[in-house]
C-alpha cells in the first residue's frame, strides 16, 4: 500500500504519473489539496477555453448529434445560446459558464461554476466553457460582461480539444494547432498583458 505524506497529503511524486484530467480528479477528492486542485484545473479550463473558439467560428453546428441534442434540450440553437449567456453571465464574481454533456442523464446541461471548479470529473463531459473572471474581459469590455460572453459565442469552435489530448499529442500538427490557441491566447489576454508591460516599464523609469 501506497503511504500518505505526514500531513495526509497526496505525495507530490504520485502527481507526475498523472494525467492532468486525473490531477484535477484526484486533487478535488482530497480537501488538503485544493491548491493543486486549484492549478491543474485552471491548466484544463483555460487550455478547453482557448480551444473553444477560434477566427470565424461561431453559427448553428451541422445536422448532427450535437444539433439534435441542442434541439432536446433547449428548442433550438437561438434558445440555447440565450440560455448559455444567461447562465453565464449571471455566475456570481470569478467563474466558468459551461454546456456539458451530463453522462448519467444523457443530456445537454447548462453549468456555471466559481473559481477553478470544472465539470470535468463530475459525471459531465465539458463541449465548450467561457472564461468569466474579470481578468478575461475586464479590459476590453469593462462592466459589459454580456457584451463579452456573446462576442466568445460568435466565435465558437465547435470542435474544442480537450486538454489531454493536446498534451499527450506531439505531431507536427498537433503543435501547430496549440500555437495557434497560443495567438488566440494572446488575443484575449492582450491587452492585460500590454497593461502589465506598461506597468513594468514604469516602475523601470
Ligand atoms: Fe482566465
Amino acid at each position: 500500500m501506497r503511504r500518505s505524506a505526514p500531513s495526509g497529503r497526496t505525495p507530490a511524486k504520485d502527481y507526475a504519473a498523472l494525467s492532468l484530467e486525473d490531477i484535477v480528479k484526484t486533487a478535488r477528492a482530497n480537501p488538503n489539496r485544493a491548491g493543486v486542485f486549484n492549478a491543474a484545473a485552471q491548466v484544463w479550463n483555460h487550455t478547453f477555453y482557448w480551444s473553444s473558439m477560434k477566427p470565424g467560428g461561431g453559427g448553428e453546428p451541422p445536422a448532427g448529434k450535437l444539433k439534435d441534442e441542442i434541439g432536446k434540450a433547449f428548442g433550438d440553437f437561438a434558445k440555447f445560446k440565450t440560455v448559455f449567456a444567461a447562465a453565464t453571465v449571471g455566475q456570481f464574481a470569478s467563474g466558468w459558464g459551461w454546456l456539458a454533456w451530463d453522462e448519467k442523464e444523457k443530456k445537454l446541461v447548462i453549468q456555471a461554476t466559481a473559481n477553478a471548479e470544472t465539470p470535468l470529473g463530475r459525471g459531465f463531459k465539458p463541449i465548450l466553457t467561457i472564461d468569466v473572471w474579470e481578468h478575461a474581459y475586464y479590459l476590453d469590455y469593462q462592466n459589459r460582461r454580456p457584451d463579452y460572453v456573446n462576442a466568445v459565442i460568435e466565435r465558437v469552435h465547435r470542435k474544442p480539444t480537450r486538454p489531454n489530448n493536446v498534451l499527450r499529442n506531439r505531431d507536427a500538427a498537433e503543435l501547430r494547432n496549440r500555437v495557434d490557441r497560443h495567438r488566440l491566447a494572446d488575443a484575449a489576454h492582450g491587452p492585460l498583458l500590454r497593461h502589465r508591460r506598461q506597468a513594468a516599464a514604469r516602475q523601470q523609469l
